[in-house]
Parts: C-alpha cells; sequence; structure tokens
C-alpha cells in the first residue's frame, strides 16, 4: 500500500465514479471506524481485479474536520465563493467525497457500492456521477483535457502535502466541480473562434505561441506564476459525464496547496487586473463547487 491514497497520483483511468456524501452526526464514532477500515478493504478489491487499475481517495471537507476531534490540515477551507462580472461560482460543500477509478466500469461499481454499504447509516448520500473517457481524453467540447498535466516523480511534487505540515504529510488538497456544457451554443461557434477560448488546436492538440493567445483563453487564465516566476501547478482529473439530456465535466483537481486552485479559480471568474476573464465560462455552468483534504493512508488508519 502506498502511503498515499492512490487515486491521487495514478495516470488517467477511462472510467470514474464521484460520489459526495454528507455525514449523520450521530454516527461518527461508526464513520470514523469506517474510514480507518478503508485502505484495507480498498485493497482487498484492488487484488482481486490486478489488471483494473483500480485507484480511490477518500476526502473529507472543512465542515466534518472539526466534528472528528483530531488536529486539522493547515490550509483545509471551505470552498471559496467567487463572484465575476458574468459568473458566481457558488460553495456547495458537502462532509464527504469518493473518487473512485478504473479501466473497467464494473469494478469502479464494485468498489463504489462496497464502500457505500461500509458506511452503512453514518452517511447520507448527496450526489453520483459516473463519468467516461471519451475518445483520446477530451471534453464534450471536443479538446483535449489534461495535456499539461505534471508527469512522473512532479506529479507526487505538485500534488502531496510533504514537510510543511507533517502531520498530514502525503495528502491532498482536492477540489472538485460539475460543470454543465451549454453544447448547442458551444457548437454553433466556428473552430477558429473554439481554439481561441482554450489557446490550442482542437484536432492536432497543439498550444498557441504565447503570443497568439488571447487574454480570455481558458490556458492564458489558468497558467498562474509565483512572485519568483514559477509555475503554479494542479494535478487534474477532471472527466467527462453525459446523459442524452444533460452533458458536461466533473473538474477534479489534487494540490500540496489549495491557494493555487483558488487563484486560478479567480483568474477565470474574476479575471486579471482589466477584468478580461475566461470565456470558456460563457458555455458551461458551475452547479457545484467542493473542497477536501485527502488525507494519508497511515492517517486514516490511525484513527480506530
Ligand atoms: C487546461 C478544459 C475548468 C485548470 C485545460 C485544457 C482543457 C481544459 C481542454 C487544455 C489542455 C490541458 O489540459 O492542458 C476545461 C474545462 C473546464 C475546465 C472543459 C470546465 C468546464 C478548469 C478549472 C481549472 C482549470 C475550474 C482550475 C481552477 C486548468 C489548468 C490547465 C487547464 C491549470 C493547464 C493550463 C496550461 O498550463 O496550459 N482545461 N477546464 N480548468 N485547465 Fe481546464
Amino acid at each position: 500500500m502506498t502511503p498515499f491514497q492512490s487515486g491521487i497520483i495514478a495516470e488517467a483511468s477511462s472510467d470514474a465514479l464521484f460520489i459526495t456524501l454528507n455525514v449523520n452526526k450521530s454516527e461518527i464514532k461508526p464513520f470514523k471506524n469506517t474510514l480507518a477500515a478503508a485502505p484495507e478493504l480498498i485493497e482487498g478489491i484492488q487484488q482481486q481485479f490486478p489488471e483494473a487499475a483500480l485507484h480511490a481517495s477518500i476526502g473529507l471537507s472543512s465542515q466534518i474536520w472539526d466534528t472528528l476531534d483530531t488536529k486539522r490540515p493547515q490550509l483545509l477551507s471551505p470552498f471559496p465563493h467567487i463572484v465575476g462580472q458574468e459568473t458566481e461560482i457558488l460553495p456547495t460543500d458537502v462532509d464527504l467525497v469518493l473518487h473512485i477509478r478504473s479501466s473497467r466500469r464494473d469494478v469502479t461499481y464494485q468498489l463504489g457500492t462496497t464502500l457505500f454499504a461500509a458506511f452503512g447509516k453514518s452517511v447520507t448520500l448527496v450526489e453520483e456521477v459516473n463519468c467516461f473517457k471519451y475518445l483520446d481524453n477530451r471534453d464534450l467540447t471536443g479538446f483535449v483535457d489534461g495535456t499539461e498535466n505534471p508527469e512522473g516523480e512532479k506529479r507526487k511534487a505538485v500534488a502531496l502535502v510533504d514537510d510543511e505540515d507533517p502531520d498530514f504529510k502525503n495528502g491532498s488538497y482536492f477540489n472538485l466541480m460539475r460543470f454543465v456544457h451549454d453544447l448547442a451554443k458551444w457548437e454553433k461557434e466556428d473552430l477558429k473562434t473554439q481554439e481561441d477560448i482554450y489557446g490550442r488546436t482542437k484536432h492536432s492538440n497543439q498550444e498557441y505561441p504565447s503570443a497568439e493567445k488571447s487574454v480570455h483563453a481558458h490556458t492564458k487564465r489558468t497558467s498562474l506564476k509565483d512572485e519568483q516566476g514559477r509555475s503554479l501547478e494542479i494535478l487534474r482529473h477532471s472527466m467527462p459525464f453525459a446523459s442524452l439530456t444533460e452533458k458536461g465535466l466533473m473538474f477534479a483537481s489534487y494540490s500540496k496547496n489549495p491557494v493555487i486552485f483558488n487563484r486560478m479559480l479567480e483568474s477565470m471568474v474574476k479575471g486579471d487586473e482589466q477584468g478580461n476573464t475566461d470565456h470558456l465560462m460563457k458555455y458551461t455552468r458551475a452547479t457545484t463547487g467542493q473542497a477536501f483534504f485527502v488525507p494519508s493512508n497511515h492517517w486514516l488508519m490511525s484513527l480506530v
């Protein structure tokens, strides 16, 4: 078993299930017992289906943390409320998230249903969203998503808390947003307009040269640097969901520092100093916005 929960770092999957839950406050003791047992339960199902690349992570929000009667991760706070000129992002925090992914829909289901049963009466379901890999990892707007994600060992450096918060080492700050797309509006736009909105080409997935990127391009608004000029990065595991009537993206990202995600979202919604916002937001609407901390396996198992 890795010290960190395996859903954080593992490569992109072809199937994912996002489950959000609230905790019944009269059931905190059984809830903590299930959290403590979860790493072994997950490992048992991983061993049953070794070819399925099954991975999971369990995250707890700021609001549930205080009822656990343990120390808090230093930077854990609720999802931000961001008001832009055209868009408003509302926090919809819940207590718990299960992020489950694999290469087999049936195996993803198996772990989802097993964990939900293990939590039993200690939780109430808020939402479950099944996601799938669309073509060559494209969002339903037709653009490849995840290209500029960190690779190799850098994934750990970007996503995992290190010695800056020793009690929570190998944990990760997790953000989840459910976006519903207006594809009828998007598909009316010509190819050049769509490509300008991302700052990348659609079919060949090439990044625009920096000088040709619009200040409103999604990749411009989310490419941020710190005071020393170093790139601020997150590790994204977003995936599409769709029914015949509702289509969108579950945006999911891990980071060792949640301020990075918050700054990116502000840059998209409030824009830069001149108020230039992310024009991708004209074609999609966030229906949820949630912030969690995904603790290490060791932390979970020490809860008993
Ligand atoms: C890049 C899609 C929301 C952060 C991208 C790319 C696509 C995409 C297609 C270009 C390829 C790549 O992954 O590198 C979307 C869609 C969204 C969404 C469809 C919602 C409907 C967000 C949000 C954030 C974000 C909410 C963070 C707050 C990033 C970052 C990059 C990126 C950091 C890489 C930028 C770069 O270095 O070039 N996104 N995204 N995205 N996105 Fe998003």
